[in-house]
């Protein structure tokens, strides 16, 4: 990544610090990247992901105990962790032109550098310090800005999904040749080059019903030649950035790859609706109706999509939200914030599980995700709490195999079509 545009990142990074610095009256902000946490009774630690805002600073992975020093008006600095440890590999700090834009520090964890902090000095990170001034609102005020990517994170972002689309097409190839759960896993990480502790989050990967399942968490063993779907929402990460990709795949030519394609197709629509403007509450509405319409011409409920819409039958088949904010976290913060100050917008009872109720502005980087599953506890209560539902049962047991379709792809937000990152990604 060229330093140009690393140098353009760390100035918009700035320049939102100091208007906080200025806003909340405070003479120094530390970002602390964390501690390593451990397992119960247990000296194996916690894979480690460092504070997403210390990690938006620099350009390689942050390991823990590692802190960034803001003053207005100053090089930013940078406390890197020297440990006389044999048992794990040196921690030498990476070579680069990012070095000229840092004071660096090397600092044992004995060492004091914190002695000379100026008296008004905040701590965002977890585990604060004594000397820190206690800053309410300080956190929600950078959270606020994060929404809108820099050319720099847009272009880690751009990277980790031309990593995870390598890794779908594998996973894909896996799942024809009828490989079991874990193998179509193990063939996703090693096309996207990645351990599954460095994934943004752990794979999903379901066989079947197991695709009805919104975060199923194993990784079955069993080959699986006469598999009918594979549901698999897997990503990777460029220094933290992260890609969330969605595919589902079929095996045969059926009326359930009929109503993936069209669920395809209505994916797109979606996502050439996204732009700067638009109200993502508005966009998860519409995906309802295009819910509702899926179900009615595939002919598994019967009444029309007013009618749907008002039973709520479409959250049935789509439980969750159209998307989220992406970005160093795979649900970005700050998607339900309307301003710097932390004013929420949390979403309606109908969109319980909605994570992004912003207005869509130009260079935010989100998912468009939509959903339709045959999950058999939401339609047994559908069954016994929606009266004239309209649903054709049988059809629904005859799809009951097959799992549930998602497709995700990633956006960054533009004034007219969004750029698909992920569709580019498996364009080229
Ligand atoms: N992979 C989690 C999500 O799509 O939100
Ligand atoms: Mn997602
Ligand atoms: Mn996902």
């Amino acid at each position: 990544m060229g330093n140009n545009t690393y140098q353009a990142h760390l100035f918009v990074l700035q320049g939102r610090y100091d208007k906080a610095m200025v806003h909340f009256e405070l003479d120094a902000v530390v970002l602390a990247s964390g501690e390593k946490t451990y397992y119960f009774q247990d000296d194996h630690s916690h894979p480690f992901h460092a504070y997403s805002g210390a990690q938006q600073w620099l350009p390689f992975p942050l390991s823990a105990e590692t802190y960034i020093v803001l003053q207005t008006g100053q090089k930013p600095t940078l406390i890197w962790p020297v440990r006389d440890d044999f048992w794990h590999a040196p921690n030498p700090i990476p070579e680069g032109d990012w070095q000229q834009h840092w004071n660096i520090i090397l600092a044992r964890k004995t060492d004091k550098w914190f002695s000379h902090l100026p008296k008004q000095t905040a701590w965002l990170g977890p585990q604060p310090m004594t000397f820190s001034t206690p800053c309410d609102g300080l956190k929600a005020y950078v959270d606020f800005d994060k929404a809108v990517k820099t050319p720099f994170e847009i272009q880690a972002i751009r990277r980790a999904s031309e990593r995870a689309v390598k890794g779908h097409i594998a996973a894909k190839e896996a799942f024809l040749a009828g490989m079991s759960e874990l193998d179509i896993h193990l063939a996703f990480l090693q096309a996207s080059q990645q351990t599954a502790t460095q994934e943004p989050y752990p794979g999903i990967v379901g066989i079947n019903q197991h695709a009805a399942v919104l975060h199923y968490e194993h990784k079955d063993i069993q080959q699986q030649p006469n598999s009918l779907t594979l549901l698999i929402d897997a990503g990777a990460n460029e220094h933290g950035y992260a890609s969330d990709i969605t595919r589902t795949s079929v095996r045969h030519n059926d009326d359930f790859s009929a109503l993936v394609d069209n669920m395809d197709t209505m994916e797109q629509k979606l996502c050439n609706n996204a732009m700067s403007g638009v109200s993502y509450q508005d966009l998860h509405q519409e995906t309802l109706g295009g819910i509702a319409r899926l179900l009615h011409d595939h002919k598994i409920c019967s009444l029309g999509v007013e009618e749907q819409l008002a039973k709520g039958i479409p959250q049935i088949f789509f439980p969750h939200g159209l998307g989220h904010l992406l970005g160093l976290q795979v649900h970005d913060v700050g998607g339900h914030q309307i301003d710097r100050e932390g004013t929420l917008n949390l979403p309606n009872a109908k969109a319980p599980f909605l994570r992004l109720t912003r207005q869509l502005e130009k260079d935010m980087v989100i998912t468009i995700e939509p959903g339709l599953y045959f999950i058999p506890m939401l339609l047994e209560k559908m069954q016994a709490e929606i009266a004239n539902h309209g649903c054709d049962m049988q059809k629904i047991q005859h799809f009951m195999p097959y799992g549930g379709i998602r497709i995700e792809d990633n956006l960054v937000i533009k004034d007219d079509l969004p750029e698909n990152l992920t569709r580019e990604a498996f364009a080229s």
